[in-house]
């Protein structure tokens, strides 16, 4: 039985006091001993080492939203996944659809990141997901088989690695898949990973969902049997709304 995760993804959104008083409303509304699932906050770097304060003895996770591939160097407005380490980040988000539509995210930095963060023993979250585009015209599996394959290459244990299925038509807004339409890509994810890993590994991995995920759909989403829990933009900035996920999926 895998273990659901959900995960609020803050983006760029919050000051240091912001998010500080944020990271506490949600652990005062989140019963630590009724969730089920694993829980994690991803604020913008520069709250990481104050939220990460207020949850240092809670069973909410830090996690990063991206990470350089590098140790160190010249490498201007860049993040290292040590210098994460060193702010108790325990996880970080790779490849996010708006790191690869504003940033010029591709697969192969998407995994140099992965290979980086792992290396390191970080647990990392990889982002796939089809533009509106590509789902007309059809090709949504190509593209997203494309994106773990190549995301994932030569990487060979994934224990600690989870997928994220965002569909890019579905992020912030307010568009959400249906259960159904993101059953059907989870479905072809796992798939994905059982050629390249084995049965074994695709039944082990989990594979969330983000775009759109609120307190009103969560539930109906997480109920399919390829859908492990959400990685939670806009809603995840409302701490009653979070909660309410992170219940949904326990
Ligand atoms: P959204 O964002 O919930 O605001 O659609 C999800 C995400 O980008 O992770």
């Amino acid at each position: 039985m895998r273990k659901k995760i959900v995960v609020g993804n803050w983006k760029m959104n919050k000051t240091v006091a912001e998010a500080t008083d944020l990271a506490a409303a949600i652990l005062e509304k989140l019963d630590d001993g009724a969730v089920a699932c694993e829980v994690g906050i991803a604020p913008p770097f520069p709250a990481l080492t104050e939220v990460g304060n207020v949850i240092e003895k809670s069973a909410v996770g830090l996690v990063a939203q991206n990470c350089h591939f590098e140790d160190d160097g010249a490498y201007t407005g860049e993040v290292s996944v040590n210098m994460l380490a060193s702010l108790g980040c325990s996880c970080v988000i790779i490849g996010h659809s708006e790191r690869r539509q504003y940033f010029g995210e591709t697969n192969q930095t998407v995994n140099l990141r992965l290979k980086k963060a792992l290396d390191k023993g970080m647990q990392v979250i990889m982002c796939v997901g089809e533009t509106l585009e590509e789902r007309e015209s059809g090709v949504t599996e190509k593209v997203v088989t494309e994106q773990v394959r190549e995301g994932l290459k030569d990487v060979s244990d994934l224990g600690d690695v989870v997928l994220a299925y965002e569909p890019v038509w579905a992020i912030g807004t307010g568009k959400t898949a249906t259960p159904e339409q993101a059953e059907e890509v989870h479905a072809s994810i796992r798939s994905t990973i059982s050629d390249m890993y084995g049965e074994v590994a695709a039944g082990q991995i989990r594979v969330q969902y983000g775009g759109s995920v609120k307190p009103s759909n969560a539930a109906e989403l997480f109920a399919k049997p390829n859908i492990d829990g959400g990685l939670i933009g806009g809603a995840s900035l409302k701490a009653d709304d979070f909660v309410a996920i992170v219940k949904a999926a326990s």
